[in-house]
């Protein structure tokens, strides 16, 4: 960490905010990353991510402890149960990938962590290196894949509950002793929750689509076959372009999104080195269906 710019007073710079696509998705400049920013600067961040849903950050050459402080600006930041984390900092994920050593899970949409029963409120992403080409990463504001329902389907999925699990990371439970320990160790502590299919957003209150292909099970209270067409369709809103903002990766570019209105899926499509740095936010209530 630049000790000398952190230890700065609190900054009270405001963010400016310039739109990159029709849904969801804004650049943020005016704010140094480094230096500490003062409450009116981190109300305006969090009103921000509310609003845009995914905030991106350039040219932010920031150190972990400076990326850790900014993801407190919105919320405690929790340990992954699962995924690999820094041996001293367990806050941080590290992913570090290349032609070589594949990401798992990553090419698949997905909200983060909605094993939980209070998934994460955001996660921020801090680009280190970067291939040349390739490597981006696609978001879709699951509020306006909602919006994009037929008022019949709307009005046909209001009220259902959805049942989530940690599932495709039990494909990396190895067949051994420490695999089935770690196992027991998800099912004592993770067992299956249930989350409303629509969701109303607590800040911006707007209903949010939030069934996801990587956690979620079935539809509670339906037959298999009917689970599986429903959730078939509700998968896709995410895959429609008019709803995604694609996002071109830097080196030291800094994302946040919004864990509770969006999805996102990572390519899959280089073989040069794309290493970032993650820290996760923690939400802060269960999902909760519209009144
Ligand atoms: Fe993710």
């Amino acid at each position: 960490m630049d000790q000398h710019i952190a230890d700065d007073p609190e900054v009270g710079v405001l963010p400016k905010f310039k739109r990159v696509a029709v849904h969801l998705g804004a650049e943020v400049s005016g704010i140094d990353l480094r230096r500490p920013l003062d409450e009116r600067a981190r109300q305006a961040l969090r009103d921000g991510l509310a609003e845009h849903e995914v905030l991106v950050f350039r040219d932010q050459d920031i150190s972990v402890e400076d990326q850790m402080r900014f993801g407190r600006y919105f919320g405690d930041l929790s340990v992954h149960p699962i995924a690999r984390h820094d041996e001293n900092i367990p806050e941080l994920q590290i992913f570090d990938n290349d032609e070589n050593n594949p990401p798992t899970f990553t090419d698949n949409w997905h909200s983060d962590e909605t094993f939980r029963e209070i998934p994460p409120l955001g996660t921020v992403l801090r680009a280190r290196v970067m291939p040349p080409i390739g490597g981006n990463t696609l978001f879709a504001s699951m509020t306006a894949a909602y919006d994009g329902l037929s008022d019949r389907l709307k009005h046909y999925i209001s009220g259902l509950e959805a049942v989530h699990d940690v599932k495709l990371f039990r494909l990396g439970f190895t067949d051994d002793e420490k695999g089935r320990e770690k196992e027991r160790f998800i099912n004592e502590n993770f067992p299956r929750v249930t989350h409303p299919v629509v969701r109303e957003h607590p800040v911006s209150k707007k209903k949010v689509l939030f069934v996801n292909p990587h956690f979620t099970l079935h539809i509670k209270g339906m037959d298999e076959l009917e689970s599986q067409c429903l959730l078939r369709v509700l998968y896709h809103q995410a895959e429609i372009p008019e709803y995604q903002y694609r996002h071109v990766w830097a080196p030291h570019t800094v994302v946040i999104w919004d864990n509770r209105s969006t999805q996102h899926y990572a390519t899959r499509d280089y073989t040069e080195r794309r290493h970032l740095h993650r820290v996760t936010v923690k939400g802060t209530e269960r999902p909760y269906a519209p009144a």
